[in-house]
């Protein structure tokens, strides 16, 4: 018998990747960003000078520095919270990443165990929902109105949980141009989520990576400062969504002992140091200007692929415009299954995210979809929206096709 290596693999892995197809024209899936705002002029030159000024400390795991990542791109950080958020963090308190998906990864890692309780919300980030499910925790899904989690459902969920005898280890949210509704919690539902959750040994995990995409109202202070001394809040962000997500930059912002507990933890030798480098440089000198630029790009794009939806589907679909960010949520009636509709538009060059894999119920999420508008063109939006609606009135049960 030949040797076969997949008869070697650990038993308990996903499924295989299918292999790449390359982006269709119309990709409405993915945190991609507008190509035309990549900021090249200002990464050149900040790579230039960077290198000519500190390339040499390349030689050196994590540039001769800390672990918690280049000491420069981490009081930026610092900077950009205090000025945009109103929130005061300390650089010993920044530990970079590579992307903020590793900071998921690394909060994970430091508190799960198979069987725990976590509390999400009810809609989320598909790349959460996974990974919570790979690892065999309990996920709970909060409800949420127009500014955020539910603090009377949280309660009970709160509750419920501690009452078996196994508090939930964290709440997961994205109150800051929430993924996917993208809305906003304003400062008086944070204050509430805060006191609704004290007495429970709970830790909340703040995602606050479309935060420097928003427009549609002021930017409110972040749990982590409003929960001030207490320090339940473990805090991640990321230049993914403000700069570019293939740089690979992202942080997590928590008291000093909790972050050297997870650096046992990232045993990847440091983050890429180029990419901190560079960003640094840029990011000192032109952050603000660049982000509000790309935020009244991607508000644009917003109002484009929110007429076209309005246009192109009617009333038979519901969203509430987002307040910043790269997507909109959109429910259909009751019994559309967005998924049944994925191969047609694939066919079509179109693809979506089907709201199941956004939702913690996947039944409650089968009527709901979300589009991005960051990568497409304006043209691309309003052609791809108005294709796909032509492919879902086509294929709807009772249309006969
Ligand atoms: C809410 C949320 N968190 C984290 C990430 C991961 O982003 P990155 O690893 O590129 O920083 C994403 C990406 O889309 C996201 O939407």
């Amino acid at each position: 018998m030949g040797f076969e290596i997949s008869e070697l693999y650990r038993q308990d892995l996903p499924p295989a990747e299918a292999k790449w197809g390359g982006i269709p024209s119309f990709s409405f899936v993915g945190g991609n960003n507008d190509e035309d705002n990549v900021p090249v002029a200002g990464l050149t030159e900040a790579v230039q000078r960077v290198l000519q000024r500190e390339g040499r400390k390349l030689a050196v795991y994590n540039l001769g520095g800390s672990p918690l990542g280049h000491e420069d791109l981490r009081r930026f950080i610092c900077e950009k919270l205090g000025v945009r958020a109103a929130t005061s963090v300390n650089v010993d308190e920044v530990l970079v990443t590579s992307g903020s998906l590793q900071a998921l990864d690394l909060v994970n890692d430091l508190l799960l165990l198979p069987g725990d309780n976590v509390i999400v919300e009810e809609a989320t980030y598909g790349g959460m929902i996974s990974r919570l499910n790979r690892l065999g925790v309990v996920v709970h899904g909060v409800g949420l109105d127009q500014h955020g989690v539910r603090p009377d459902h949280l309660v009970e969920l709160l509750e419920s949980c501690s009452s078996q005898g196994r508090p939930a280890k964290y709440l997961y949210t994205i109150p800051t141009v929430q993924n996917p509704t993208g809305s906003c919690m304003p400062l008086e539902r944070r204050l509430e989520i805060l006191a609704a959750m004290d007495g429970f040994q709970t830790a909340i995990f703040e995602d606050d990576c479309y935060a420097d995409l928003l427009w549609g109202c002021d930017r409110p202070p972040t749990l982590w400062e409003l929960d001030g001394p207490n320090r339940r809040v473990i805090y991640c962000g990321s230049f993914s969504k403000s700069i570019a997500p293939a740089l690979r930059v992202g942080y997590l912002v928590a008291e000093s002992p909790v972050l050297q507990q997870i650096l046992s933890l990232k045993t990847d030798a440091g983050s890429g140091a180029l990419e901190q480098m560079v960003v640094a440089e840029y990011a000192s000198a032109h952050f603000d200007k660049h982000a509000e630029r790309l935020t009244s790009v991607l508000r644009g794009k917003a109002e484009a692929m929110a007429e076209a939806i309005r246009q192109n589907f009617g009333d038979s679909v519901h969203f509430d415009m987002p307040q910043g960010g790269i997507f909109i949520w959109l429910t259909f009636a009751d019994g559309v299954n967005t998924a049944d509709f994925s191969l047609e538009a694939a066919d079509s060059e179109i693809e979506f995210n089907a709201g199941a894999g956004w939702s913690v119920d996947p039944v409650w999420g089968a009527n709901k979809m979300r589009l991005c508008f960051g990568n497409p063109s304006v043209e691309a939006i309003r052609e791809g929206v108005q294709r796909l609606a032509e492919i879902m009135k086509m294929t709807s049960p009772g249309n006969g096709s």
